[in-house]
């Protein structure tokens, strides 16, 4: 009964408290102080060296969630931080947090752990940042598939990238309490993982998310962050289609991917042969012209400074975008061949004296494969997990741009523009009210065909046409994946971050 009025008085009072209370609704509410004693003490082994560290796991980072299995993180900590002593650079003050967010295909992710990779059996990023001195916030996130029990959909846009700040203001509203500097926070994710991991550096306070921040009850403080690392982001999905098929158009055989989960509720890809219909040639046909009205409008420039020139495409989807793109292929070959690598399969690569020259971008094309049949991300049966990232709590999945939603095949609903725009980086770099990281790494490797290299390059040149800091770098040959570089991931991480 106590704890009853106390709910009554206000959800400021819970600040404090260190039960778990119900509030008149029935539902739990969970205090947000950090527990510095509920921890589990873990010691194991990276490459051969012993770290030490404190698990503090299943961590509810909002007063009243709507699924504690994924609203929940895993907070680790090195052993030495409790000490008082350091690692490398780094001391319980001013040790960076890594934020790996485990999301895949839009779907719900639980909050990672530290430990081996199971299929590599080495490492994973959150393990290795750990022997580095690194604090580790692994938040789980809503996704497109979460019900509550009633059975309704509570995981649908803008849920992750709302459960991924509400992370966030969790470590910044505890940050005396734990060790780790909440003004250090350095995130990561790959693919739909990668997106929201651009999307939390670009979107940083930013009151559009306030509403429904507010109701899960995340704390109330800032939510920005110090850094982003994207791998392969799979984003900017407005203009995702006729990106695809600014690349893609006329390659008209592909290998379609297939996302699900297995029984262990693990992603499982498999490629599925075919060739487009007319019917989606047509479709490809139409999609193509509209991109570089979109680029055109964008007035995105090669490099900085006062030598660069803004980057075009003409009605053929030609132009200096297209060089420029292309100039990427190029630097990662030159770096693939520095390296000793055999390229002379590149056939679409000119080499000559050691130097990569040229690339025939349309060559290149062909080479890598079409890999999604158009519209690329918004089908027009509702078939993609796009589609149901728009969905609402009653239904799986809806439209997300005009041009599917004209030529639908499963109603024609649509999601409602300002959602739409709450799940797209592109929206945030430049708005006012907007705290954006200052570092950016962006990778996406020149085998990925799950969305156009224009996405991340268009991505990474807005931000260095902002003033941010980006390493963009597509690196040579690697298909659509994730943290497979960490020895690099984490050099450029305590480059940015050293104390
Ligand atoms: C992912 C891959 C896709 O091709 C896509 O459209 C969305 C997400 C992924 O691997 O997360």
């Amino acid at each position: 009964m106590f704890k009853r009025t106390l709910w009554l008085l206000g959800s400021a009072l819970l600040l404090n408290s260190c039960t778990l209370m119900t509030n008149t609704s029935g539902t739990r509410v969970y205090n947000l102080d950090f527990d510095a004693n509920a921890f589990r003490p873990v010691t194991t082994q990276v490459n051969g060296r012993e770290v030490r560290y404190r698990a503090y796991e299943r961590v509810v980072y909002v007063r009243s969630p709507q699924d504690t299995t994924y609203q929940s993180m895993n907070i680790y900590v090195p052993e030495e931080y409790f000490g008082g002593r350091t690692i490398g650079a780094y001391n319980a003050q001013t040790a960076p947090i890594f934020l790996p967010n485990g999301v895949g295909g839009y779907m719900q992710a639980e909050p990672g752990t530290a430990g081996n990779d199971e299929r590599t059996g080495s490492p994973n990023a959150a393990l290795v940042a750990l022997s580095r001195g690194y604090v580790v916030a692994a938040p789980g996130a809503r996704g497109r598939s979460t019900k509550n029990a009633a059975g309704e959909f509570v995981g649908k846009a803008p849920a992750a990238i709302v459960d991924l700040k509400a992370a966030v203001r969790y470590l910044r509203y505890n940050d005396r309490a734990m060790p780790g500097n909440a003004e250090r926070i350095i995130s990561n994710g790959t693919s739909a993982g990668g997106a929201l991991s651009a999307l939390l550096g670009a979107s940083g306070n930013n009151r559009d998310y306030e509403p429904y921040l507010t109701a899960l009850g995340a704390a109330q403080t800032r939510d920005d962050i110090f850094a982003v690392s994207s791998y392969c982001p799979i984003t900017n999905l407005e203009n995702a289609d006729a990106a695809y098929e600014w690349q893609f158009g006329g390659v008209n055989d592909y290998t379609r991917l297939q996302i699900a989960r297995d029984t262990d509720f693990r992603i499982q890809r498999t490629l599925v042969p075919g060739t487009l219909t007319a019917e989606q040639i047509a479709l490809s046909n139409e999609l193509k012209p509209t991109f570089p009205a979109y680029l055109n409008g964008l007035r995105i420039r090669s490099g900085s400074g006062g030598g660069s020139s803004v980057l075009t495409l003409d009605q053929n989807g030609n132009g200096s975008f297209k060089e420029y793109v292309a100039s990427f292929i190029q630097a990662s070959a030159q770096t693939a061949l520095d390296a000793g690598q055999d390229l002379s399969a590149a056939t679409y690569l000119t080499v000559s004296g050691g130097r990569v020259t040229a690339v025939d971008f349309d060559a290149y094309v062909r080479a890598v494969g079409r890999q999604k049949i158009p519209p690329a991300f918004d089908g027009l049966s509702l078939e993609n997990g796009e589609n149901e990232l728009f969905g609402t709590s009653a239904a799986n999945a809806r439209h997300f741009t005009a041009f599917s939603q004209q030529r639908s095949k499963a109603g024609g609903a649509v999601a409602e523009p300002e959602v739409v725009r709450l799940m797209n980086p592109m929206n945030y770099v430049g708005a006012t009210g907007t705290q954006r990281a200052l570092h950016w790494r962006i990778r996406t490797g020149t085998a990925d065909r799950d969305t156009s290299l224009a996405v991340p390059v268009i991505l990474g040149t807005r931000l260095i046409n902002a003033g941010y800091d980006v390493d963009l770098f597509l690196p040579w040959n690697v298909p659509h994946s994730g943290d497979y570089d960490l020895d690099q991931l984490f050099a450029w991480m305590d480059r940015v971050a050293a104390p």
